[in-house]
Formats: structure tokens, C-alpha cells, sequence
């Protein structure tokens, strides 16, 4: 049986449910992207199975650079043109890859990495990062991680953009 089959829709989306509620309390009246992007990476790491990196990726006006993450020390500087957090950010869309192994271009930061997903990070047509999940399970991210993995970055991009006026 595939790990998509043994999905528990109506489950995941209660536990998105909860893990939102906690990510809002978490950024609450706080503006920093580096401590909520910390904060996010923990509270998601930890309260996700099956999961070996979360975390954020910024864009420095030229590259991707390493930012707050939980999991083994990654890559640090990703081309636009690379990888599967390159293409989210190129793109402006979810990356959810089911194996990575059958992308040419990923860039294995960690070999036990098998399926990944990156929501690209953009406030007001301006691309800001990428929040990055790696996992060692074959295709563990399903449209419901991906429906609640873009609502944690959302709540992040709202946390960060009112720190701005
Ligand atoms: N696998 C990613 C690189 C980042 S690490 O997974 C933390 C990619 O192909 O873009």
C-alpha cells in the first residue's frame, strides 16, 4: 500500500487546523522574519510526522540563502535556476514532489530526503524566500500538507509584512 493510500484526509486536515491556531499565537505581536521563520521551522518540525528539514530559505535580491531551519545543516545558496526550491521561487508556485530521486535537478542537501515540498514565499509581487519540507518517506505530501503547509507560510508572510508600515 503507497503512503498516498494510507492517508487520513479528515485527520491531517484537523491537525492543520490545530498547527495554524498555534503558528497564529506563535507570531502574535511578533514582526521579526528571522525569529518567526525560527519559531515556524520548530512548532512544524515538530509537530509533523515523518519529516527530517523544515525551514526557510530568503531571497537576497541574486540567490536563495539558508535561513532559521530545524534538521542537518543544508545547502546554503541556491540559484534561482536550481533544484526544487529554484523552481518555487522562479515560478511563484508550490513545488510537491513525490520522489525527489526523479527530479535531475534537486539538489540533495541530505541523501535520506526522499519527497519534498516548497511553498515560495511572496508578499505583494515580491518574492521573499521559500519555506522548505524535506521528508524521508516516499510521497509524503499530500494536497492537504500542501492546502496546510501554504497556510503556515501565509501566516508568516502576514506576520512579517505587518512589521513593515
Ligand atoms: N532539496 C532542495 C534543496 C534544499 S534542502 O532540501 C534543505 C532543492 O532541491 O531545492
Amino acid at each position: 500500500m503507497s503512503d498516498a493510500e494510507v492517508r487520513d484526509d479528515h485527520a491531517d486536515e484537523e491537525r492543520y487546523r490545530e498547527l495554524a491556531a498555534s503558528a497564529r499565537a506563535l507570531v502574535a505581536g511578533e514582526h521579526d522574519r528571522i525569529a518567526n521563520a525560527a519559531n515556524l521551522s520548530a512548532l512544524v518540525y515538530h509537530g509533523l510526522p515523518g519529516l527530517n528539514w523544515v525551514g526557510f530559505y530568503f531571497y537576497d535580491g541574486t540567490e536563495l540563502v539558508v535561513g532559521p531551519f530545524q534538521g542537518r545543516p543544508a545547502c546554503v545558496r541556491i540559484g534561482l535556476d536550481r533544484g526544487v526550491c529554484g523552481a518555487a521561487a522562479r515560478t511563484g508556485r508550490t513545488q510537491r514532489v513525490a520522489d525527489v530521486h526523479a527530479v535531475p535537478d534537486h539538489i540533495a542537501c541530505d541523501p535520506l530526503s526522499r519527497s519534498e515540498l516548497v511553498v515560495p514565499l511572496i508578499h505583494e509581487d515580491t518574492l521573499i524566500g521559500v519555506f522548505d519540507l524535506d521528508s524521508p518517506d516516499l510521497d509524503r505530501f499530500g494536497p492537504v500538507d500542501q492546502r496546510g503547509l501554504e497556510e503556515i507560510a501565509s501566516i508568516y508572510l502576514t506576520s512579517i509584512a505587518e512589521g513593515r508600515d
